[in-house]
C-alpha cells in the first residue's frame, strides 16, 4: 500500500485498481503516509497558507428535492428564509470588516434570486469590494444567467457535481435531475471564465469504492480550480434520515488523494468534515486542505441553513466563526491568508 501512495506522489495517478485499493485500505502507515505527502505537496504550492471564505447563505427555498438534502422542496418542516438585497450587503459589510476578500453566496435554487436581481447584487458588490472576489454557488442555470452573472462581475461558481456515476447520481436526486445537465452547466461555467469549483460527498448512501474512483475520474476530466468534498451526513427530515454518514477516515483519505492527483486545487476543509469530528477540519488541513469557509450569514437564519443534522458554526455571534477558524488554522500549524486567494493555475482551459 506505501508503494500505492508513493506512485501517487510521484506521478499525480493511478490505476483504477490501485485507487479503488487506496480508498478501500484501513492501513494505517498508509493514511500516516498519505498525510506526509499531502502536507508536503500543499506547502510547495501554497506554503503553509489557509484562504478564508465568507460565505452568506443566501436563501433556504429551493424547488430541487435531492434526496440527501435538508432544504429539500418536500420537507415541509424546513424553515425557509432568504436574504434580501440589504441584508446580503450587511453581510458583505461585515465581512470585509473582519478581513474576508471573499464572498460566497450560496443558497438553494430559489426562483427569487432572478438574473436581474443577482446582477445588481454582483455589480453592487463589484463596485464596492473591488479587492474581493465573488463567488457563486445557486445551483444549475441558463447559460444565459451564468453570462450574465459574469458579466456583471462573478468570478466564481461552486456546483458540486455529487456522484459522477449515473447509476449512484439517479439514486441521489430525483428524476427531473440529471448528471448530464450537471455536467453542462460545469463545462458552460469553465468555458465563460469563471474559477470553477465542483465535488461530491464522501461516504453517500450506496456510494461504493468504483463510484468514487469515477469521480476522481470526472475531476481529472474537468480539472476545477477547487474541489469540496465532505462526509455525507444524515438530516433527519429527508429519506436519508436512517441511512450511515461518511466517516472521518475515509474523507481524509480521498482529500490525501485529491491533493496528490490535484497539487494546485483549492482544497476546502468543510463544514460537513468538522461536523462528524471536533477536530475535522484541523485534520483537513493536515491532509492537504488549504480553504475554510466560515459563516457570514446573519446569525438569526443559520439555523434554518440545515443542509444535514449538527450542523456547526450556527452559534450566535457573527465574528464568532472568524475568530475560532483563525485559532483552528493556527494550532493546526498553519496561517491564515490575507488575500482573495485565487487558484495559482488559472489557466487550465487547455487540461
Ligand atoms: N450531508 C453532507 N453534505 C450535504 N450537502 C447537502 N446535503 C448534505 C448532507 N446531508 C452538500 C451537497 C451540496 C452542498 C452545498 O452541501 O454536496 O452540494
Ligand atoms: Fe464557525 Fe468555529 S468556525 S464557530
Amino acid at each position: 500500500m506505501r508503494d500505492i501512495v508513493r506512485k501517487l506522489y510521484e506521478t499525480a495517478n493511478l490505476t483504477d485498481a490501485e485507487l479503488k485499493a487506496l480508498i478501500l485500505t484501513d492501513d494505517a502507515d498508509a493514511a500516516q503516509l498519505l498525510r506526509e505527502y499531502a502536507d508536503e505537496v500543499r506547502q510547495r504550492w501554497y506554503g503553509r497558507k489557509v484562504f478564508l471564505r465568507g460565505l452568506i447563505e443566501v436563501s433556504s427555498y429551493c424547488k430541487n428535492d435531492c434526496l440527501y438534502c435538508g432544504i429539500r422542496r418536500s420537507n415541509k418542516d424546513a424553515d425557509r428564509y432568504r436574504l434580501d438585497m440589504e441584508k446580503i450587503f450587511q453581510c458583505a459589510e461585515n465581512g470585509y470588516e473582519l478581513g474576508f476578500r471573499t464572498f460566497v453566496m450560496q443558497g438553494g435554487e430559489d426562483g427569487f434570486y432572478t438574473d436581474d436581481f443577482m446582477c445588481d447584487v454582483i455589480s453592487g458588490l463589484r463596485e464596492k469590494y473591488p479587492d474581493c472576489a465573488i463567488t457563486l454557488s445557486l445551483g444549475e442555470r441558463s447559460e444565459e444567467s451564468y453570462r450574465r452573472m459574469k458579466e456583471a462581475g462573478a468570478d466564481r461558481y461552486l456546483l458540486r457535481h455529487e456522484a459522477a456515476s449515473e447509476e449512484l447520481y439517479s439514486k441521489l436526486h430525483p428524476s427531473e435531475l440529471s448528471l448530464e445537465n450537471r455536467k453542462q452547466c460545469l463545462f458552460t461555467l469553465k468555458k465563460l471564465g469563471y474559477q470553477v469549483g465542483s465535488g461530491f460527498m464522501v461516504g453517500a448512501p450506496f456510494q461504493t469504492a468504483d463510484h468514487l474512483v469515477e469521480d476522481l475520474r470526472f475531476l481529472q476530466e474537468l480539472h476545477p480550480h477547487m474541489i469540496g468534498i465532505g462526509p455525507f451526513v444524515p438530516h433527519h427530515a429527508t429519506p436519508f434520515a436512517k441511512e450511515n454518514g461518511g466517516t472521518l477516515q475515509l474523507t481524509l483519505r480521498l482529500l490525501g488523494i485529491l491533493r496528490l492527483m490535484f497539487p494546485k486545487v483549492l482544497l476546502p476543509a468543510t463544514t460537513a468534515l468538522g461536523t462528524i469530528a471536533p477536530n475535522g477540519r484541523e485534520l483537513g488541513l493536515q491532509t492537504g486542505c488549504n480553504v475554510v469557509m466560515p459563516n457570514l450569514s446573519p446569525v438569526n437564519v443559520r439555523k434554518k441553513y440545515d443542509l444535514y443534522d449538527n450542523k456547526i458554526c450556527t452559534g450566535e455571534e457573527a465574528a464568532e466563526c472568524r475568530g475560532c477558524l483563525q485559532r483552528r488554522i493556527e494550532s493546526a500549524g498553519y496561517e491564515v491568508a490575507q488575500e482573495r486567494g485565487d487558484c495559482i493555475e488559472t489557466n487550465t482551459q487547455e487540461t
